[in-house]
């Protein structure tokens, strides 16, 4: 199995980032990480976590016990059939999958050259500003520059874009990232799986990215699977 990369950047939906690791790394994957600094301050914003760039540890993205009974957003995961508690444990423990973290400077990381293998890459959530650095092939920082490469070895890139309304520059540049071979995953979930907490909604985004990855997974219930327990 090839390494996937996911890098996070800074719109609102860092919940969706958080859940995707910890998704990916129960299933058993290497996943070559970066962070920009809008994605760290949306981090702190949302999910109260302080992360840091230089000097950084995935259990930076776990919130702790006070930042999950305090956290609104964090405690409808609590507890759930892939709750945080799990969470920390996939980071200590040798046969989940793996973080490999990466400066969002470091042009130097293995996923900046095309001749780097991967399984894919996934920017969630994805800022307007990435998207249009990506589009228009700017490949300022680490991220766009592997999302790059990920085009240009038509790879798969999965774009998981947050912002409301869009304006025709932003549609523009979805379609042409679209038309060079990305997937634009709005974070836009359904509700025809009957959500009932907001985890319901995060991993009904999740799962989907998760599909797109060829990743299996009972995060929610398919439209026409009556073998799927639930509502
Ligand atoms: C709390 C917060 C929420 C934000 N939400 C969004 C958003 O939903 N969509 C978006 O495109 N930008 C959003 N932004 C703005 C981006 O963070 C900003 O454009 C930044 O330059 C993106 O940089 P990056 O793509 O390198 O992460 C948000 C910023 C903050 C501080």
């Amino acid at each position: 199995m090839r390494d996937l990369v996911v890098a996070m950047t800074g719109a609102s939906g860092s919940i969706y980032a958080v859940r995707l690791l910890e998704v990916l790394l129960v299933a058993g994957r290497r996943v070559h990480l970066t962070i920009s600094p809008s994605a760290a301050t949306v981090l702190n914003k949302e999910l109260g976590l302080k992360v840091n760039l230089q000097d950084f540890d995935a259990r930076q993205l776990l919130p702790t016990e006070e930042e999950l009974i305090s956290h609104p957003l964090l405690q409808g995961l609590e507890g759930s059939h892939s709750g945080l508690s799990d969470f920390s444990s996939v980071f200590s423990d040798p046969q989940q999958g793996k973080i490999i973290y990466h400066h969002h400077s470091d042009f130097m990381a293995g996923i900046a050259s095309g001749s780097f293998l991967t399984a894919g890459m996934v920017i969630c959530p994805c800022s307007m500003g990435t998207l249009a650095s990506i589009a228009g092939g700017h490949s300022e920082n680490l991220i766009q520059r592997a999302a790059d490469v990920h085009l240009k070895e038509r790879r798969k890139l999965i774009l998981v874009p947050r912002e409301t309304p869009l304006s025709s520059i932003q549609l523009g540049n979805m379609q042409r990232l679209s038309e060079a071979g990305a997937t634009i995953l709005p974070a836009m979930p359904g509700f025809y799986h009957t959500p009932r907490t907001i985890q319901d909604l995060v991993d009904f985004v999740v799962g989907r990215i998760c599909d797109h990855l060829e990743i299996e997974h009972k995060l929610f219930k398919r439209w026409g699977d009556a073998t799927i327990e639930g509502d």
